[in-house]
């Protein structure tokens, strides 16, 4: 067993606690944001009611072979037609905030092309009405991975300049619509496992890559993900810019980005190792937060890529400097990091934590692998990559607040997925592992802040088992477990843990 030494700010307190066994509600500050999160395209289903238009997914996923087990987000939870029952699950969990998405083709079914829905202006208008009837703050990720056909048809989605304007137009329609009761705004989730999965591992639409990749084309896997992040980067900067000018000192919001923040330890204890390691971070985390705190890309990236990275003009740089109130942290796992520079990176084929492509600039020359010498990093999970590393939590945490001045940070995402596919009829209701991966969790974040870092709140991943991508409905992550056939949501232990720990009797099971 760890151990974890908890302090509060230099105060003589120091307690010994096993991990994640004691973490209670009432070792996080007063207005800590406790939270569960879902996005858009991975609940909503009615894909086709009321004036939503087609998105990259719908069409992505009708291609045989895409997702996993042939699912896609037709019906998905049918939150659209199961909000307010979700709403009171939420209400009855004693969350603070709930995070979830605006699908893009729901409001604008044809981007900047066409009218806005009143339908789904009208959805998202009940689902926040709602939250706030019940106390719960709306934060809201304007874009999550979902965006009009219509654009990747017209110019190719984020490989277009042209789609920054796209997403402005998009964020200004819900600032106008939504600003006066929403308050916390993320833009663009994880646009650097976008870009990956989209135009690098091509299994995202618009299923873009090239070798090492195996099995699709029509890509560049060395320039596109560049590409399709920097014109992300612009568009969050920009739309930024409208809210900052036209609406932030009126409606009183804060607003963020939210970066994919996988862990990197070394694999092997040296210079080498830990140089591989701080790279890693740099072209994945700090890829996308750099830019949006000091309108630059990192170093390591400028040095590695050369001319290949797009750069920010000097205009583009004041917009995209200090862009952000808060940072966001996706974080659910830790890796090794192995230099490919001194040694050769290929992947075992047999092997499907490791990441290929690490012998490219495209990811520093460095690798990434799940455990060393046979062993793996920490537990596996449903997740080739997530495994359990609570202690990655404080990793990640102390790295963004080392790097970034201890901007403040929530967490928008940290859950766990069982390794069990399909799961087991007794872990629908039992699943006693997630809850220990969140009480663990939970516990280095705690010890993070309690060494100064300013983190404002932690929202599980998720609220209900979702779509989750490419790999179908099998990869369950919810405190709740859906039942297809009825939509049904059923309360898992770790709904019951939550209650509990939100009530600060965390305890009690
Ligand atoms: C990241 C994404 O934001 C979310 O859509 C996904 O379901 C989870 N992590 C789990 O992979």
């Amino acid at each position: 067993l760890i151990l974890v030494y908890a302090s509060f700010s230099g105060h003589a307190f120091s307690e010994e606690v096993v991990e994640g066994e004691n973490i209670t509600r009432s070792q996080f500050p007063d207005g800590f944001l406790f939270g569960a999160a879902t996005s858009a395209y991975q609940i909503e289903g009615a894909y086709l009611e009321d004036g939503r238009g087609l998105s990259n997914w719908d069409v992505f996923c009708s291609t045989n072979g895409n997702i996993a087990d042939g699912g896609n987000g037709y019906i998905a939870d049918d939150a659209y037609h199961h909000y307010l029952e979700d709403i009171e699950i939420l209400h009855s969990l004693g969350v603070d905030a709930y995070r979830f998405s605006i699908s893009w083709t729901r409001t604008l079914p044809k981007g900047r092309f066409g009218e806005v829905n009143p339908s789904g202006i009208l959805f998202y208008n009940n689902i926040i009405d709602n939250l706030l009837l019940r106390g719960i703050k709306p934060f809201v990720t304007i874009h999550h991975f979902d965006y009009p056909q219509e654009l990747e048809a017209i110019y190719g989605g984020w490989l277009s300049p042209l789609m920054q304007e796209d997403f402005v137009y998009f964020a200004e329609t819900c600032f106008k619509n939504f600003g006066d009761r929403v308050k916390y705004w993320t833009t663009i989730n994880e646009p650097n496992t976008f870009s990956e999965m989209a135009y690098e591992r091509g299994v995202y639409p618009p299923g873009h890559c090239s070798p090492p990749f195996g099995n699709c084309s029509a890509g560049n896997s060395d320039i596109e993900p560049l590409i399709a992040v920097h014109n992300m980067m612009l568009a969050h900067g920009k739309a930024v810019k409208v809210y900052r000018e036209r609406f932030q000192a009126k409606q009183g919001g804060i607003i963020g980005i939210t970066a994919n923040a996988y862990m990197y330890e070394p694999l092997t204890d040296d210079e080498i190792g830990k140089a591989a390691a701080e790279r890693l971070l740099a072209f994945t985390v700090a890829w996308v937060l750099d830019p949006v705190v000091f309108g630059e890309y990192p170093p390591e990236m400028q040095r590695i890529h050369g001319k290949e990275l797009p750069k920010f003009t000097s205009e583009e740089k004041m917009v995209m400097k200090d862009s952000v109130d808060f940072i966001g942290i996706n974080h659910y796992a830790t890796l090794y990091a192995k230099d490919c520079i001194y040694s050769t990176c290929k992947c075992d084929p047999l092997d499907s934590t490791c990441v290929p492509g690490g012998d490219r600039p495209i990811r520093g020359f460095a690798s990434s692998v799940g455990d060393r010498n046979g062993i793996p990093i920490g537990e596996p999970t449903g997740m080739a990559r997530f495994f359990v590393v609570p202690r990655g939590m404080e990793g990640m945490v102390d790295y963004v607040k080392n790097r970034y001045h201890n901007k403040p940070m929530f967490i928008t995402e940290n859950g766990y997925s069982s390794p069990n596919n399909p799961i087991k009829i007794n872990e629908i209701k039992d699943d006693h592992k997630r809850v220990e991966y969140h009480k663990a969790y939970l516990s280095y974040l705690s010890r993070a802040m309690n060494n100064g870092a300013d983190v404002r709140g932690y929202f599980i991943w998720s609220l209900m088992d979702n779509f989750e991508w490419n790999l179908g409905y099998k990869v369950k992550f919810g405190l709740y477990y859906v039942d297809h056939r009825t939509s049904h949501r059923i309360p898992q232990l770790s709904s019951v843990w939550y209650k509990d720990f939100l009530s600060n009797n965390a305890n009690a099971k």
